[in-house]
């Protein structure tokens, strides 16, 4: 068997305090597993955490980052029940780093994965399809017809956004950083499509919608588009403000909400997900999407679980679309 490392964040900085290191192979606690990972998800959370950027559970260094991945069961602590070695399984905000090829993890967090979507997509798409469920089904009633604006929508979150919104009958209007990504917009079903790098929006939004503006931006940009997002709404609208890819927001006035009776709301999937009867039934309708193969979501890139540090090179580096997924180096070469 291969032996077990894992990614360490070994300082708060670039993506160069990645390290692998060694480790012994976890011994399951009585209400753990232990999985072998097969594929491991890349977020954009995980450059958040290892930049140092203010969060609300900042972890100090040395951590092991990382929220989501895929794996085996391969022991089963000693109050486990119903489930078997040899499961596949899934995980999310489940308190341990995912960047390792092996973990010990509460059973209390894991998602059992269906026999007809692989691994890598799973990696891929889970936290956002939960992340993409919330939005549209918890954050504001949204009928057929009413105008949504997402950000960065040839991401990974943008686009599995940008099809279910499609699903739900929203118009949508989307922005993307260059002209290739506008038409991955476009492709996924977005109805209009601005390159944010080289048009105003909010110029555009307007022109789109003659002056009457979206009900709800889904901006996961933050600081970049924020104060822009605003005044993308109609009277009574509402900004998500999700990610802060470009930085939080700062220094916002609330009064600015004032004459439109605007609403700003600031979520995150782990309040969402929080106990294990919702996030059950947010994992039966993110993995109805996933199991639908008319559903796009590009694998921008893989890399073996070693090369952590060039995954957040490329996520940060703006060019990616779809997203990054990290499969234990085993896996790639069985002989190592
Ligand atoms: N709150 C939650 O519950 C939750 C859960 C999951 C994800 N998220 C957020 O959702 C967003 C998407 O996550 P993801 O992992 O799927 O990433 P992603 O969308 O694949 O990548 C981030 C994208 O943001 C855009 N961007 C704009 N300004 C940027 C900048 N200065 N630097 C880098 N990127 C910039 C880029 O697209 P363009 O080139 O098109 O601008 C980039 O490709 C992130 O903000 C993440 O934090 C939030």
């Amino acid at each position: 068997m291969a032996s077990p490392f894992e990614i360490m964040v070994t300082a708060i900085g670039g993506p160069e305090v990645l390290k692998s290191r060694s480790i012994n192979m976890p011994l399951p606690a009585p209400n753990e597993v232990v999985l072998a990972h097969t594929a491991i998800g890349v977020n954009f959370v995980d450059i958040y955490l290892r930049a140092g950027q203010a969060h609300s559970h900042n972890p100090q260094p040395p951590f092991v980052p990382g929220i989501n991945a895929v794996g085996n069961i391969m022991a089963l602590g000693s109050q486990i029940q119903g489930l078997q070695i040899g499961q596949k399984v899934t995980y999310t905000n489940a308190g341990v780093g995912s960047y390792s090829t092996h973990v010990a993890v509460s059973a209390e967090r894991l998602i059992p994965v269906p026999p007809d979507v692989d691994d890598v997509r799973v990696a891929a798409g889970l936290v956002r399809a939960l992340t993409c469920q919330y939005l549209l089904k918890q954050m504001r009633q949204l009928n057929p017809g009413t105008r949504v604006l997402v950000h960065a929508a040839a991401g990974g979150v943008g686009q599995i956004l940008v099809q279910w919104a499609k699903r739900l009958g929203l118009v949508v209007l989307a922005t993307a950083g260059s002209d290739i990504k506008v038409q991955t917009a476009l492709a996924l079903g977005a109805d209009f499509a601005i390159n944010y790098r080289t048009q105003d929006f909010v110029s555009e939004v307007n022109q789109i919608t003659q002056g009457q503006g979206v009900s709800v931006v889904f901006d996961s940009v933050g600081k970049d588009t924020f104060e822009g997002s605003l005044k993308c709404l109609e009277p009574k609208g509402l900004v998500v403000n999700f990610g802060t890819a470009s930085g939080q927001v700062e220094g916002f006035a609330l009064q600015e909400l004032h004459s439109k009776s605007l609403w700003v709301c600031r979520p995150t999937l782990r309040t969402y997900i929080a106990n294990r009867h919702d996030m059950l039934s947010m994992s039966a309708e993110a993995f109805e999407i996933l199991c639908d193969p008319t559903i796009r979501l590009d694998i921008d890139t893989l890399l073996p679980l070693s090369q952590a540090s060039e995954a957040h090179r490329l996520l940060e580096s703006r060019t990616t679309q779809g997203a990054i997924v990290l499969i234990p180096d085993s896996l790639i070469n069985p002989q190592e």
